[in-house]
């Protein structure tokens, strides 16, 4: 009987480890670019190296936004709790958590050497 429980026991870690391991893999394969784009992150930003354009004459671009700072700085900054060049940003984002992280993890992927 005692062994039975230690057995389920078992097997209930087990399942639940592949459960954790799983939600962690979907929580990196949350695509940055999408959220960028259903975030309308375009309107006033384009990331040429990513092909993302935007109808503002000046959009600031992102090609480079992986050269900022690390993940912590990206989303205080994007939740307007931290400046990037002393200044903050335009607009809080409103998605969830784990929007934002899909979204900080693909902007700090973006290094593109600027030409000029
Ligand atoms: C209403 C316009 C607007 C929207 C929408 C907007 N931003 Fe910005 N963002 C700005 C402005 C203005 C700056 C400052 C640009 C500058 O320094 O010239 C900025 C700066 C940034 C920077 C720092 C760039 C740098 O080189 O200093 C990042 C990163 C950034 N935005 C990401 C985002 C993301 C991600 C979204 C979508 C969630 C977004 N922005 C939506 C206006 C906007």
């Amino acid at each position: 009987m005692k062994n039975t429980f230690f057995f389920v026991l078992f097997i209930s870690a087990i399942v639940a480890l592949f459960a954790i391991a799983f939600s962690f893999a979907q929580d990196q394969g949350l695509d940055g670019k999408k959220i960028f784009v259903d975030a309308k992150c375009n309107s006033c930003h384009t990331v040429t190296a990513m092909e993302i354009t935007s109808k503002k004459d000046d959009a600031t671009d992102l090609s480079n936004a992986g050269t900022l700072g690390d993940a912590q700085l990206m989303k205080s900054y994007l939740l307007k709790e931290a400046k990037i060049n002393e200044k903050e940003h335009k607009m809080k984002f409103k998605g969830t958590d784990e929007e934002l992280n899909g979204l900080v993890n693909w902007l700090l992927t973006l290094k593109t050497e600027s030409e000029g």
